[in-house]
C-alpha cells in the first residue's frame, strides 16, 4: 500500500499537530493503536458555556467511540443533532531530566479524536454497546454474567462519537540537549515509566469452586497494561480471533494481531530471522533486515537475495518470523501464511513505499513478501524470570555493546 492508499482522518486547522508537527500522524493504524492500547480517556465538551473534562473509560468500534454517558448525557437527552466534543488518550512513556530548563520534556503518545457526541437511544445498538464495554476488557466476558435488568439498562447512558478528525502526536526520543551543554557536569537522565497489571486480587466473596476465566489469561501481573487491552481488543473486534479464543495453554497469550509493542521493535529493529520448511523437511532460517509493519496483522520484506526462503515460501506458504530487541529482550514470534508479489506484477509498485528508507536496497527488490499473521506471540524471554526489569537490561545490554565497539563506544 502505498502512503497515498494508508487510510489517514482528513487534516485541517482543527487537528493539524502545528507545534513539533514532525510528531503529528493522522492514519488509522497509528490513532486507532494508541486508542485501542488505553481504556481511559478525558472527554471534553461545553455545557452552558461552562466547559468540562471528564476521564471515563471508551472503547472503539470501527470509526467510532463509546463512553458512558454520565453528565454529557444529560447536555445530549435533547439534543439530536450531537455536540461538538474532543476525547483524548495519553500514554507516558518517560520524565526526561535534561541539562537545562528549556529542554526538560516527556516521552509520550497521545491521541486527540474531534466529532459530535450522540446519546444511544436505539435499543438494539444500545444493547451491543453495552456488551461491548464489557467485552472490549474482558473478552467474550458478558455472556458468563448475571444478564442486565431493564432497569440496570435503563440506567445506563451511553454515548457515541464518530470520529470526524483525529490526530497522533509522539515523542519517543531520549536526553536531548544544545550540543555546547553536553560537556556540561549536569546530571541528566531518562526516566522510563509504564504502566503494568497488579496481582490479581479474587473477590473474597467468591462462591467456592468459581475460577479465573482463560480468558483472562492476557491480564497478568508484571505485564504491560497497554499490551493487555490492545490484546483484548483485538480479541474482540477481529474476526481472525473470535472471542473466546484464548487458549488457556499456558503459552505467552496469542492472537493474530500484533501489539503496539511488537510492532514498535519490528519498527525500531527491522531484522526479523524468517523460518521456512526446506522441501525435504528440514528447517531453513535466514535473517531479513527490511521488515516493515503494514497493519497490525501483516509485515512484509524486500526479497532482494533470499533465494532458499522464496522458493520454500511458493511451494509452502508457511512462515515463523522472530524479531528480538537486543537492549530490553522484547520481540515477537510472529507465525502466518505468505503471498509473494515479484518485481513485474502488478501490485508490486505499490509494495515498494514500504521500504523507501531503505534507499538503494529499494531498486534491488525482487519480491516483496506479504506475511497475513494467524499468530503473535511476546517471547517468554528467561532474563525476566528473576526479577530484571527493561530498564535494568537496558542498561546493562547498552554497556555491553558499547564495551565490544572500538575503542568502548558506540560508532558512527
Ligand atoms: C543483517 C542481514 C539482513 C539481511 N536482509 C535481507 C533482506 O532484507 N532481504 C534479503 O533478500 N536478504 C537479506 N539478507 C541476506 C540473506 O539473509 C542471505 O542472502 C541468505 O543467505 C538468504 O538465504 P535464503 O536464500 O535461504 O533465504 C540479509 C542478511 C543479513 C546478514
Amino acid at each position: 500500500m502505498s502512503d497515498a492508499e494508508t487510510p489517514a482522518y482528513p487534516v485541517d486547522n482543527v487537528n493539524r499537530v502545528k507545534r513539533r508537527h514532525d510528531r503529528g500522524f493522522y492514519d488509522h493504524e497509528t490513532v486507532h493503536a494508541l486508542l485501542d492500547a488505553a481504556a481511559l480517556c478525558h472527554v471534553s465538551y461545553v455545557i452552558d458555556g461552562l466547559p468540562y473534562c471528564t476521564p471515563t473509560l471508551f472503547w472503539r468500534e470501527g470509526g467510532t467511540l463509546f463512553w458512558h454517558g454520565s453528565s454529557a448525557s444529560r447536555m445530549l437527552r435533547n439534543q439530536s443533532e450531537g455536540q461538538p466534543a474532543c476525547l483524548t488518550v495519553t500514554h507516558l512513556d518517560s520524565l526526561v531530566l535534561a541539562r537545562c530548563g528549556f529542554n526538560h520534556s516527556a516521552d509520550y503518545r497521545s491521541v486527540m479524536a474531534f466529532g459530535h457526541a450522540r446519546l444511544v437511544e436505539d435499543p438494539a445498538e444500545k444493547e451491543a454497546a453495552l456488551v461491548a464495554m464489557v467485552d472490549r476488557l474482558f473478552p467474550a466476558c458478558t455472556a458468563s454474567l448475571r444478564q442486565s435488568s431493564a432497569q440496570e439498562i435503563k440506567a445506563t447512558a451511553v454515548v457515541s462519537m464518530k470520529i470526524e478528525r483525529a490526530s497522533a502526536k509522539i515523542r519517543a526520543k531520549r536526553v536531548v540537549d544544545e550540543d555546547e551543554d553536553y560537556p556540561l557536569p549536569i546530571y541528566a537522565e531518562r526516566l522510563p515509566v509504564r504502566t503494568v497489571i497488579g496481582q490479581p486480587e479474587p473477590c473474597p466473596r467468591l462462591v467456592d469452586g468459581v475460577a479465573r476465566p482463560d480468558t483472562l489469561a492476557g491480564y497478568r501481573a508484571g505485564r504491560a497494561l497497554e499490551e493487555a487491552l490492545a490484546e483484548a481488543h483485538a480479541v474482540t473486534y477481529s474476526p481472525a480471533t473470535p472471542p473466546g479464543s484464548l487458549a488457556s495453554s499456558g503459552l505467552p497469550q496469542e492472537g493474530a494481531v500484533m501489539t503496539p509493542g511488537m510492532m514498535q521493535v519490528i519498527r525500531e529493529q527491522r531484522l526479523g530471522f524468517v523460518a521456512t520448511v526446506n522441501a525435504d523437511g528440514t528447517p531453513n532460517l535466514s535473517p531479513k533486515g527490511t521488515f516493515a509493519v503494514v497493519d497490525a496483522a501483516t509485515v512484509a520484506l524486500a526479497e532482494i537475495r533470499s533465494p532458499g526462503t522464496l522458493r520454500n515460501l511458493a511451494a509452502n506458504p508457511a512462515v515463523e518470523v522472530n524479531f528480538v530487541d537486543p537492549f530490553t529482550r522484547r520481540g515477537c514470534r510472529l507465525f502466518g501464511t505468505a503471498r509473494i508479489v515479484r518485481r513485474g506484477e502488478a501490485e508490486f509498485d505499490g509494495l515498494l513505499p514500504w521500504f523507501a528508507d531503505h534507499g538503494s536496497l529499494v531498486p534491488r527488490t525482487r519480491a516483496v513478501v506479504l506475511i497475513a499473521l494467524t499468530r503473535a506471540l511476546p517471547p517468554s524471554s528467561p532474563a525476566y524470570d528473576d526479577g530484571s526489569s527493561e530498564d535494568g537490561l537496558r542498561r546493562s545490554w547498552t554497556d555491553r555493546f558499547r564495551a565490544l565497539q572500538p575503542g568502548g563506544r558506540f560508532m558512527g
